[in-house]
């Protein structure tokens, strides 16, 4: 709702009431039209001022009710033109924030007086949308077009101080921001009342308020009503127009949003604004009824969701408290772990960072400290508060002595369970009791390596991924004695390092690696049969995936898998002799990846791959004639009848088997619900948003398609167990079909968080 007060002078204040972030759903829109009304019509009330409850302004609409069949009543629009309209001046107190439509109705007032701390944006543009209460009208006759157009399409957040810059807010305040917004009120009420007076030091008065108001006597609110006022020209609109398109196209990746955003920024500087604000409705309706608003709403939800974690065993958010971390250390200063330590410097934790000897500790603290300065130099004034030439915040030993007080560790070394072991069973020894000993294993048992300790309850795998102090995800994986009080504290950890925490069960790759495999299987069966990587990366980078299997396989390094399947005996001297060439285990297997290693390409850093590239270490990938000529005899030798195999088979072999993965982990209750599995794969593989993660997509395509077609891959190539439609799948297509937020009750095991 929103509260009417009236102020003890002739200020009526409306206060947006509805938790956690006044986000304006339909009663609150009412309740504020009312006091709108109720302000209006009461003689005594000279000026309305508008804030929130809770030191927050409101985060715009409410998302919920997007979804929701009966998306009736009021809209925004006309309350914001309502509020325009008004008579009576009416101020905006912005206090925490102001977003989307919340902004929007701090558009629709007269003045805004915001506290340091606000931030405020549009950020429509991520769940799918564009500012559909004439936002994208207002805010370049405020602001101008260029910066309206950067908030709009990009819907960053921006700091009070920037937003005063921009023009903006009219006043930033370090004080109650409520008061202060009463107190420019009452000046404007000054301003109008002293104009009937004729004193010489009235007018005086009358004619400092309206300096500081910006209103000409006699019309005392015409040129703060943005709907007025005209778009600021530039010398070069349409040329500065058609370079912005180019820009926001391409960053847009198949987001329909932010071109849609563009082209309503664009009729505003086109059309009047009643014109303008047509178009804004009609493009508005069109992201309304996309998919891809419903996949962007989806997958917002879904981050806030999967913060309610719980286990199999029944361990959930709700009891489980996570313990302080004041310091902690990092085990091998290699890829990961320098992303690691800097995640946490960045996070205000200190560490203490341990190499293997003295050459290794060196080589990495230049590394750490490399990233650090180029975080530094991206925070700008920000950055004094890292700190990390400080050595209490920052320190780098060979001594694990040095990890005596440490609450929490995190080991990156190499991927090797014994020397996982040792390190843990060192760790065991050394730290206390309480310290959590985080292993950042890509894939190997969580279980076996805490049985290395004497405190297995204090063990826990935190997945990042590379590069770890860019990439939000966080994989979080729990092992049979895994203390809940270990997963609340990782997961805080993950908050403080403003990173998404999933909390997932332990099994070979967990969840994001484990549903990876069959994808990756799938390509490299793909160019056995005829494809070439680079039709594979095409079909998957135009579905919206930012790198396909190849390029990425090149990318990670192909020398990082061949070591892992030299490890589990699927190749190398290991392998028994007589082991056919395409079969393990009764299973296909394809050594195209072995053969490659073999040769030396391990990708970019060889500077030969499934691609070729300018050099070691170069990073354009081009089609390389050498590997053509080397599958087409790779086929032969194994009497494989090249065959054409178009976008379709390419997109569903690759997609329906790592989806199909999904249904097992989901039975298997490794994850308890689809929105976990898509919140990792957004954040950690590079899943497009907007097709709303994997099962999220599962559910759009419809199950019952997503079977058949597994069904007739899986009897196409009958020796590939990952094509076999999963039973959790058969389950929910036998079931119906139900919605994606009703499978988890068709397990049997949990209900649905979203
Ligand atoms: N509508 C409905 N619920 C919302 C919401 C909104 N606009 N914004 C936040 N919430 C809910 C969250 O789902 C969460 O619910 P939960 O506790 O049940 O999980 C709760 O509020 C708290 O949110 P966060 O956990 O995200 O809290 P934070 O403090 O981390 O972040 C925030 C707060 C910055 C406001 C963030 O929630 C946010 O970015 N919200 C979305 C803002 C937005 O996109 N606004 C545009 C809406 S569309 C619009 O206005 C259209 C208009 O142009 C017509
Ligand atoms: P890396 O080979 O780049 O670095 C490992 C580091 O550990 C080396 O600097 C090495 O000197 C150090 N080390 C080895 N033994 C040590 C010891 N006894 N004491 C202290 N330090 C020691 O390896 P990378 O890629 O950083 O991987 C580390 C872990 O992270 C592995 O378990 C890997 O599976 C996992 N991982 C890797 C990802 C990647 O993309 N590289 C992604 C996610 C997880």
């Amino acid at each position: 709702m929103a509260q009417y007060a009236r102020n003890a002078a002739a200020v009526a204040v409306i206060r947006l009431r509805n938790p956690p972030v006044n986000a304006l759903s339909l009663t609150v829109l009412q309740a504020l039209e009312d006091g709108l009304k109720r302000a209006d019509a009461d003689p005594s009330v000279k000026a309305v001022m508008i804030c929130g409850e809770n030191g927050k302004f409101s985060a715009g609409a409410d998302i919920q009710g997007f979804s929701s069949p009966k998306r009736q009543g009021i809209a925004l629009g006309p309350l914001v033109s309502l509020i325009e309209r008004s008579e009576k001046p009416v101020v905006a107190a912005i206090e925490g924030i102001a977003l989307g439509g919340g902004l929007e109705v701090a558009l629709g007032c007269h003045f805004r007086v915001a506290h340091v701390q606000a931030r405020m944006g549009l950020p429509e543009v991520t769940i799918g949308l564009l500012p559909g209460a004439e936002g994208t009208q207002r805010l370049p006759r405020l602001i101008g077009v260029p910066a309206a157009l950067d908030l709009i399409t990009t819907g960053r957040h921006i700091p009070a101080t920037e937003a005063l810059k921009l023009g903006l807010v009219d006043e930033v305040v370090e004080e109650n921001t409520v008061e202060a917004g009463i107190r420019l009120a009452n000046k404007l009420i000054a301003s109008v009342s002293l104009e009937n007076v004729s004193s010489k030091e009235n007018r005086e008065l009358c004619k400092h308020a309206r300096i500081l108001t910006g209103c000409p006597a006699g019309q005392p609110l015409g040129p703060r009503r943005l709907s007025l006022k005209p778009i600021p020209r530039l010398p070069n609109m349409e040329a500065f127009l058609s370079e912005a398109l180019v820009k926001v196209k391409k960053q847009a990746r198949g987001c329909l949003a932010p071109e849609l955003c563009f082209q309503a920024v664009k009729a505003a500087t086109e059309q009047p604004f009643a014109d303008g604000v047509q178009r804004e409705r009609e493009l508005f309706n069109i992201l309304l009824t996309s998919g891809q608003a419903q996949a962007l709403q989806y997958a917002f939800f879904a981050e806030r969701a999967v913060q309610r974690w719980t286990t199999l065993s029944g361990a959930s958010w709700k009891s489980a408290s996570p313990q302080p971390i004041r310091r902690a250390a990092v085990i091998g200063l290699g890829t990961m772990g320098r992303g690691i330590v800097t995640s946490l410097v960045k996070a205000n934790i200190p560490v203490v960072a341990l190499e293997q000897d003295v050459e290794y500790l060196n080589t990495g603290r230049k590394a750490v400290m490399l990233l650090l300065e180029r975080e530094a130099m991206k925070m700008g004034q920000d950055a004094q508060s890292l700190d990390f030439h400080n050595p209490a915040r920052l320190q780098f030993t060979v001594d694990f002595d040095g990890l005596r007080d440490v609450d929490l560790v995190i080991e990156a070394v190499f991927e090797n369970m014994a020397l996982k072991k040792e390190i843990f069973k060192k760790l065991s020894g050394i730290c206390k009791p309480g310290a959590f000993l985080c292993t950042n294993t890509s894939a190997l048992n969580i279980d076996e390596i805490a049985s290395a300790t004497s405190h297995p309850q204090q063990v826990i795998g935190t997945h990042f991924f590379s590069p770890a102090h860019v990439m939000r995800l966080l994989e979080i994986i729990y092992g049979r004695h895994t203390s809940p009080a270990a997963i609340a504290t990782a997961m805080q950890l993950a908050k403080a390092m403003k990173k998404v925490g999933v909390v997932v069960g332990n099994c070979f790759g967990f969840v994001g690696n484990r549903m990876m495999f069959p994808y990756v299987q799938q390509a490299v069966f793909l160019l056995e049969e005829g494809s070439r990587p680079e039709n594979v990366d095409q079909v998957i980078e135009d579905f919206g995936f930012k790198i396909g299997p190849f390029r990425m396989s090149d990318l990670a390094g192909l020398d990082v898998g061949w070591r892992s399947r030299k490890g589990q005996g699927l190749t190398g001297a290991s392998l028994p002799p007589g082991t056919p060439a395409r079969q393990r285990h009764g299973r296909r297997y394809s050594p195209l990846p072995d053969l490659l290693c073999e040769q030396g390409r391990f990708g970019q850093k060889t500077g030969k791959g499934w691609y070729q590239y300018e050099k070691a270490g170069g990073r354009t990938a081009r089609p390389d004639p050498w590997l053509h000529s080397f599958l087409s005899e790779y086929r032969d030798t194994h009497q494989i009848k090249t065959r054409f195999i178009d976008q379709e088979e390419i997109l569903e072999r690759c997609l329906f088997s790592l989806i199909n993965e999904g249904f097992n982990i989901l039975a298997e209750g490794i994850a308890s619900g689809p929105e976990h599995l898509d919140v990792i794969y957004i954040n950690g593989y590079g899943w497009p948003k907007h097709k709303g993660g994997p099962m999220f997509y599962a559910s759009t395509v419809g199950l019952p398609r997503i079977l058949a077609k597994l069904q007739k891959y899986s009897e196409a190539h009958p020796d590939v167990p990952e094509l076999r439609p999963s039973a959790f799948l058969k389950k929910l297509v036998a079931a119906g079909n139900p919605p994606l937020k009703e499978w988890m009750s068709c397990s049997g095991s949990q209900s649905s968080k979203l």
